[in-house]
């Protein structure tokens, strides 16, 4: 970086704070102490993109709150996407084996609808993942699946939507078998195909924000989202989506995460070397 570059791409502490309460009051982001780096690196390319003469501009207009487009894409850029096909082998066994197992016999008893929600559901793998499950455990059903994919990115729903994933991406976690069952050859890449495409709805929504009416779920993954948010914001999501359950909901959290330390309605059912929730219902 030259040295007119650099000057350009200072960031104040007082930005950096700006920075730090906006991710936290709007997507319960938080930002540690340490990280301005990564606001320079992640923020600077958007300083020309958006035309503004510096990164203190640039931050300012966020500030304001006026531009949109511009701070869909700072969440983009400074969340973290990371996922893949069947994400962690314990809980998706657990999830094949027992889970989705229990509550395709309870919608068929009961005759409705079979709905998850992936919530925080990044290029879409999770919920494609589930969707591919549900159409191998109950291929009678998959008309009555619902399968919402939730983010607070535009631009990685929208990836979602397409289906489209690169070798490397599908070699994560798709077997051969699955490749030719539930993927097509796109462009040197592959694509979910239709019939699962249509299993899931994307929607664009901060976890700590204002929701859309959402329908009861069976089954909630929250997983690798809670983890960049402080407890505070924990615990308030925790309290959010109980009334998002059925009352034989289950919540699947990331391997990571745990429920400790908050104040929740939940009990733990540990099995086969994973760990899901249930509502405890009054
Ligand atoms: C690390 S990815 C996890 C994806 C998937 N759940 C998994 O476990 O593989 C976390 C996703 O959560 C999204 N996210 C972060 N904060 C959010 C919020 N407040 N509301 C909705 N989505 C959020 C990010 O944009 C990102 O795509």
């Amino acid at each position: 970086m030259n040295q007119e570059n650099e000057s350009k791409m200072t960031l104040s502490q007082e930005d950096f704070g700006l920075v730090q309460n906006m991710l936290s009051q709007r997507v319960g982001i938080s930002l540690s102490v340490g990280k301005e780096y990564l606001v320079v690196n992640r923020l600077s390319p958007l300083v020309d993109t958006f035309n503004f003469d510096s990164l203190h501009g640039l931050i300012q207009s966020l500030h304001a709150g006026n531009n949109v487009r511009l701070w869909d894409e700072v969440v983009d850029v400074l969340a973290v996407h990371e996922t893949f096909f069947f994400r962690d082998q314990a809980p998706f066994q657990q999830i094949e084996q027992e889970i989705l197992p229990a509550i395709c016999i309870e919608a068929e008893k009961a005759g409705r609808d079979i709905r998850v929600w992936s919530a925080g559901a990044s290029t879409g793998q999770e919920a494609y993942s589930i969707a591919m499950l549900l159409s191998e455990i109950a291929p009678h059903l998959t008309k009555r699946v619902q399968i919402v994919g939730s983010d607070v990115s535009g631009k990685v729903l929208q990836a979602a939507a397409e289906g489209i994933y690169r070798k490397f991406e599908v070699s994560r976690g798709v077997s051969q078998e699955r490749l030719d069952r539930f993927f097509e050859p796109h462009d040197g890449a592959w694509r979910v195909k239709q019939t699962l495409r249509e299993m899931v709805q994307w929607q664009k929504f901060s976890l700590a924000g204002t929701w859309p009416t959402l329908p009861e779920f069976d089954l909630i993954l929250l997983r690798n989202v809670m983890v960049y948010f402080k407890p505070e914001t924990r615990e308030v999501l925790l309290n959010r989506i109980v009334p998002a359950m059925r009352p034989t909901g289950r919540l699947v959290v990331g391997s990571a995460e745990s429920l400790m330390s908050c104040q929740h309605q939940f009990r733990a059912v540990s099995s086969m070397n994973a760990t899901h929730y249930l509502r405890v219902n009054d």
